[in-house]
C-alpha cells in the first residue's frame, strides 16, 4: 500500500533535498535566437511596475527550435510575435515561444513588485527609490529574456513615473528626450548605442541630488560626470568624483583606453548585495563605496572608495566593451579588472603598501577557499548558482594570474598583449582562452603550460633550498612544487611558477640584480656563480606567484632579510614569517624553552629597531609591525587550536607592548601631533598612532584606557575615532562604554557609521563578545533587510576566530540562526556565510561535529534557496 513506508526507509527529514541542476562549461552552445534590439517601457511604481518590451530577434543558424526566454518571477501577460498573439508555454524556468520567420518582432509585458523584492536582484526599492541589479541573472526578474552575456543588444529605454516621487529618471547611455505627462507624471527616454548583454542594463528612479563635474577624453570628447545620492549626502561625494576623474585619466595613460559616451553617471544606494556594479554609463554603487568625509570615513574607506570607483570605471573596457561569453569566463573581466584597479591604487598611493594589503587579503580569503570544500579554478567547470562564484578565487586569484603574465612579459610587452586583446575582441563576448591567446600573440609569451592556472584549483606549495659550494663559488637553488587535492581534482599537472629571486651578499647587504626564475618542473635546480660565501635567499619577491613558500633557511636569515632586503614586500614577509614560526612553536610547545626565549628576544629587538627605522614611512612601518591575525595563524596549522592561538598571540602582543612601551608612547605622541590632512605623511601618522595605541593597551599599561579615551575624545576624524574605539572595545573599562555610547549618539541615523559601531563590538576580543553580539542582534538598529548591516554585525564575529569557534559551539549556532532567518529574504547574501562552517575538516572532532550539525540543520530547512543549498551540499561532501 502506498501509504505504508517500509521499515528501512529514510525518514523524510533525513532525505537529501532535490539538488539544483549543475551547469557545465563544456555544455556551452550559442543561443538559438539572438535579440538584436530591445525597446523597454517602464511605468514605475513601488508596488506595481509595468514593463513592456519589444525585441527584434534573429534566428541563429538553421533550426526550427522555439525562442527560449529565461524567466524568474516576472510572468508575461501577453506575448505577440509580429503583432499576432503568440503560441507560448512555460518550460521550467523558461518560456518557449514559437516563431516561424527568421526575424521577428516580439512584444511582451509584465508587472513586477519592486517593494517586496528583498533579494535585491532585478528591480528593487531602496529608501523610496527604485533601482536595478541585473548581474548575473537579474534581468529575467524584470522581463523574460535571452538573459545570458553572449546575447548583446542595443537598448532604448522609456521611463515614466510620478514626477514628485521620482524626479530623477536614469538609464544606460544618453538621455534623448524627456518631458511632462498628465497627472503629475513625467518621462525620460534613454538610448545606449553600444550593444550590451542584459546584465549591464540599469535604471534608477528617485528623489536624488547630483554632484557634477566634467572630463575631457584624450581625443577631446567632453564627458558629463554625475554622482547621484540622497539629499543630505551630497557633501560626501568629492572623493569619489576625484577618484573617477583619476581613473579615467589613468586608463588613457596606462592602457590607452578612452571613455565612449557623453555621460557617465554613478548612483549610490544603501541596500546592495555587493560593492558596486559596472552597468554601461550608469554605475550603481553600494553607498559605502561612494560617501566619504573626514568625520565619517576612515583612511581605509577613502582607499576602498578610490579602488572600487576605479574598478567599476575600468570595467567599461574590461567587461563592457569586451564582455564574457558565458559566466564560466567571469574571471576574464573580474580578474583582469581587479589587477587593473590594484595597479591604479598602487600608482595613486604606495606600491609596496598596496601589495602587502592585496596579499594579506588574498591569504585571508582566497587561500582558505582554495584549501576547502568550495575550491574551484579561476575558470570553473561547473556551478549550480552563478551568484556563488563571485568569489575571492575569481577576483583575487584571477588578478594574481594576470599579474604573473604581466611579470613574465614586462610592462611594454604586457601592454602590447592587452592592446591586441582589446583590438581583437572589442564589441565581442570573449573567453579566457582568447585573452591568453592575445597575450601570447601580442606579448610574445608562450603560455602553453600557463593555461593550467585557469584549470586547476588549489594553492601550489613551493619548497626552496639554497645550497652553497665554496670550491666552485656557486649557490644552487633547489625548488620543488607540490599540490594538495581539491574537490574533483586529485592529481594535478605541474604549473609554471614565476619566482622573482635575489641572492643577497651577507657582507655587502646587497644583491647583483633580481632574476625571474621559472619553476615549471616538479623539481628544478638553478645554479648561480660567483658566490664565494653563502648568500641569503630572497624569493617570491613582491609575491610574484600566488603560492605558499616553504624555504629552508639558516637561523638568522629571516632576521637578515627583515633588516636588509631591498624589496619592501620581502622585508614584511620575513618578519611575518619570524613571528609565525615563533607563535606556531609556542602553540605546539615545540623546541626547548630556551630556544623559544631566544627567538622572542630576536623579535623584540627587531621590532625595537623598526619602530624608529628612518628608512620606513609610517604606513609601511604599521604594516610590518602588525601581527598576523588569529585566523591566518590557524591557516598555518593542520588542526586549528583557537584558544591556544588566541593565548599565544595575546602573549606576544603583550611582550611587544611591554618591552617597547616607551617607544610606543613616543610614537603615539609624535603621531598625535600631526594635524589632519590627506597627505601621505598624515595618513601614515594616523595608521601608526592606532597601532601604537593597541600595543600600549596590550601592555596593560595603567593609563592605557586614559590614552585611548584621549585619542577618542580629541579625534577630529573617523580614522582616529575608530582606531581608539577599536582598542577600547576590547578592554573592560568604563571608558569603553562611554566611547561606544558617544560614538552611537553622535552618528545615529548615519547608516554607514552605525555599521562601524556594530563591527567594532562584534569584532572585539572582549571576553564577553558573544553576549554583546547577542544583544546587538536584538538592537533596534539591526535589520536583516540591509546587507551592509547584516555583514557589519556578523562578518567581524565570524572572522573573530576565538569567539566564533568557541568550544561550546555557540558561535556556530549564532551564525546558523541568522542563515536560516536570512535565506528567505536574501539568498545571495546568506550563501556567503556558509563557507566559515564549511571549514570543519580543519578543526578537532568535537568542533567538526558541531559545524557539520549546523550545516545539516540548514539543509533541512524547507524551501532553502538554490544559493545556500549549493554551498551547504558542497561543504558537507
Ligand atoms: N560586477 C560587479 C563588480 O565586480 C560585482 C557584482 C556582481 C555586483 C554581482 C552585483 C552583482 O564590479
Ligand atoms: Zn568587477
Amino acid at each position: 500500500m502506498a501509504d505504508i513506508q517500509p521499515a528501512t526507509a529514510t525518514p523524510a527529514s533525513l532525505q537529501a533535498p532535490a539538488e539544483p541542476a549543475v551547469i557545465r562549461r563544456a555544455d556551452y552552445r550559442p543561443p538559438d535566437w539572438w535579440v538584436k534590439t530591445v525597446a523597454l517601457e517602464f511605468d514605475l511604481d513601488l508596488s506595481a511596475t509595468q514593463v513592456s518590451a519589444t525585441l527584434q530577434i534573429e534566428r541563429n543558424g538553421d533550426h526550427d527550435r522555439p525562442l527560449r526566454l529565461d524567466c524568474d518571477g516576472a510572468l508575461p501577460g501577453a506575448i505577440s510575435v509580429d503583432g499576432v498573439a503568440a503560441n507560448w508555454r512555460h518550460e521550467g524556468d523558461e518560456i518557449a515561444v514559437d516563431v516561424s520567420a527568421p526575424r521577428a518582432t516580439v512584444h511582451l509585458t509584465t508587472t513586477i513588485a519592486p517593494d517586496t523584492n528583498t533579494q535585491l536582484m532585478g528591480l528593487f526599492a531602496s529608501n523610496g527609490m527604485l533601482c536595478t541589479q541585473c548581474e548575473a541573472e537579474g534581468f529575467r526578474r524584470i522581463i523574460p529574456f535571452v538573459d545570458r552575456p553572449d546575447n548583446m543588444a542595443v537598448y532604448e529605454v522609456l521611463l515614466r513615473a510620478d514626477k514628485a516621487r521620482f524626479p530623477v529618471l536614469l538609464a544606460n547611455g544618453a538621455l534623448v528626450d524627456s518631458g511632462d505627462l498628465p497627472d503629475g507624471r513625467h518621462y525620460a527616454r534613454w538610448h545606449d548605442p553600444h550593444p550590451k548583454p542584459s546584465y549591464l542594463f540599469a535604471l534608477v528612479a528617485g528623489d536624488l541630488v547630483a554632484t557634477r563635474d566634467q572630463f575631457t577624453t584624450m581625443s577631446g570628447a567632453p564627458v558629463e560626470l554625475a554622482i547621484y545620492v540622497r539629499e543630505g549626502d551630497e557633501g560626501r561625494t568629492a572623493h569619489a568624483m576625484q577618484a573617477l576623474k583619476a581613473s579615467m585619466a589613468w586608463d588613457e595613460k596606462v592602457y590607452g583606453l578612452e571613455y565612449d559616451l557623453p555621460v557617465f553617471n554613478i548612483v549610490a544606494v544603501s541596500d546592495f548585495n555587493m560593492g558596486a556594479m559596472e552597468n554601461k554609463g550608469l554605475n550603481i554603487f553600494n553607498s559605502r563605496y561612494i560617501l566619504a568625509d573626514p568625520d565619517t570615513a576612515t583612511d581605509y574607506d577613502y582607499d576602498a572608495i578610490e579602488g572600487v570607483v576605479a574598478h567599476e570605471y575600468f570595467h567599461n573596457w574590461s567587461g563592457n566593451r569586451v564582455t564574457c561569453r558565458d559566466w564560466f569566463q567571469l574571471s576574464l573581466k573580474e580578474g583582469f579588472t581587479v589587477y587593473r584597479d590594484q595597479c591604479f591604487s598602487a600608482d595613486m598611493g604606495s606600491e609596496s603598501v598596496k601589495r602587502i594589503e592585496d596579499v594579506r587579503m588574498l591569504r585571508a580569503t582566497q587561500f582558505p577557499e582554495d584549501a576547502g570544500p568550495l575550491a574551484h579554478p579561476i575558470r570553473p567547470d561547473s556551478y549550480m548558482e552563478i551568484s556563488n562564484f563571485y568569489t575571492s578565487t575569481i577576483y583575487n586569484k584571477g588578478a594574481e594570474v594576470i599579474r604573473m603574465m604581466a611579470t613574465m612579459a614586462g610592462p611594454e610587452r604586457f601592454r602590447a598583449g592587452s592592446d591586441l586583446y582589446f583590438a581583437r575582441h572589442d564589441g565581442e563576448a570573449a573567453t579566457c582562452e582568447q585573452f591568453v591567446r592575445a597575450m601570447e600573440d601580442g606579448a610574445g609569451l608562450d603560455l602553453g603550460q600557463f593555461r593550467r592556472w585557469y584549470e586547476q584549483a588549489g594553492t601550489p606549495q613551493v619548497q626552496a633550498r639554497l645550497e652553497h659550494d665554496a670550491d666552485s663559488a656557486t649557490a644552487t637553488l633547489h625548488l620543488r612544487q607540490q599540490f594538495s587535492p581539491t574537490p574533483g581534482q586529485q592529481d594535478k599537472p605541474l604549473m609554471p611558477i614565476p619566482l622573482r629571486t635575489a641572492l643577497i651578499d651577507r657582507d655587502m647587504k646587497a644583491h647583483r640584480g633580481e632574476q625571474l626564475v621559472m619553476l615549471s618542473e616538479a623539481e628544478q635546480s638553478v645554479t648561480f656563480t660567483g658566490f664565494a660565501r653563502p648568500p641569503v635567499l630572497s624569493i617570491n619577491r613582491g609575491f610574484s606567484a600566488p603560492v605558499t613558500m616553504d624555504v629552508a633557511r639558516r637561523s638568522g636569515d629571516l632576521l637578515f632579510l627583515v633588516r636588509h632586503d631591498d624589496d619592501p614586500f620581502a622585508r614584511y614577509e620575513a618578519l611575518q614569517q619570524l613571528v609565525i614560526d615563533r607563535l606556531i612553536a609556542d602553540i605546539g610547545e615545540e623546541g626547548a624553552a630556551a630556544e623559544r626565549a631566544a627567538a622572542l628576544e630576536d623579535i623584540l629587538s627587531v621590532f625595537g629597531d623598526l619602530v624608529s627605522d628612518q628608512r620606513l614611512d609610517d604606513s609601511m612601518r604599521t604594516e610590518i609591525l602588525s601581527l598576523p591575525t588569529e585566523a591566518f595563524l590557524g591557516e598555518q596549522m593542520l588542526i586549528v587550536r583557537p584558544e591556544a592561538i588566541h593565548d599565544a598571540r595575546r602573549a606576544l602582543r603583550k611582550a611587544i607592548g611591554t618591552r617597547l612601551i616607551d617607544q610606543w608612547r613616543i610614537v603615539h605622541e609624535r603621531a598625535s601631533a600631526v594635524p589632519y590632512s590627506l597627505s601621505r605623511e598624515a595618513r601614515g601618522a594616523r595608521k601608526i598612532k592606532s597601532l601604537a595605541l593597541g600595543y600600549i593597551a596590550s601592555a596593560e599599561a595603567a593609563d592605557a584606557a586614559t590614552i585611548a579615551f584621549g585619542q577618542f575624545a580629541q579625534a577630529d576624524n573617523m580614522t582616529d575615532r575608530q582606531g581608539a574605539t577599536m582598542v577600547l572595545a576590547s578592554m573592560a573599562c568604563d571608558e569603553r562604554e562611554t566611547a561606544l555610547d558617544s560614538f552611537y549618539n553622535r552618528y545615529q541615523g548615519n547608516a554607514l557609521v552605525i555599521d562601524k559601531w556594530f563591527s567594532l563590538q562584534t569584532g572585539s576580543t572582549h571576553p564577553h563578545v558573544y553576549e554583546q553580539t547577542l544583544e546587538l542582534i536584538r538592537h533596534k538598529d539591526f535589520t536583516l533587510t540591509n546587507p551592509n548591516r547584516v555583514r557589519a554585525l556578523y562578518w567581524p564575529f565570524v572572522s573573530n576566530q576565538a569567539a566564533f569557534h568557541h568550544a561550546s559551539g555557540r558561535g556556530y549556532e549564532l551564525l546558523t540562526d541568522v542563515i536560516l532567518r536570512l535565506d528567505p529574504i536574501n539568498p545571495q547574501t546568506t550563501a556567503r556565510f556558509i563557507a566559515p562552517l564549511g571549514r570543519w575538516r580543519r578543526f578537532d572532532e568535537t568542533r567538526a561535529a558541531k559545524m557539520r550539525g549546523c550545516l545539516e540543520r540548514i539543509l533541512a530547512q524547507p524551501g532553502l534557496s538554490k544559493d545556500t543549498t549549493e554551498q551547504v551540499v558542497k561543504s558537507l561532501e
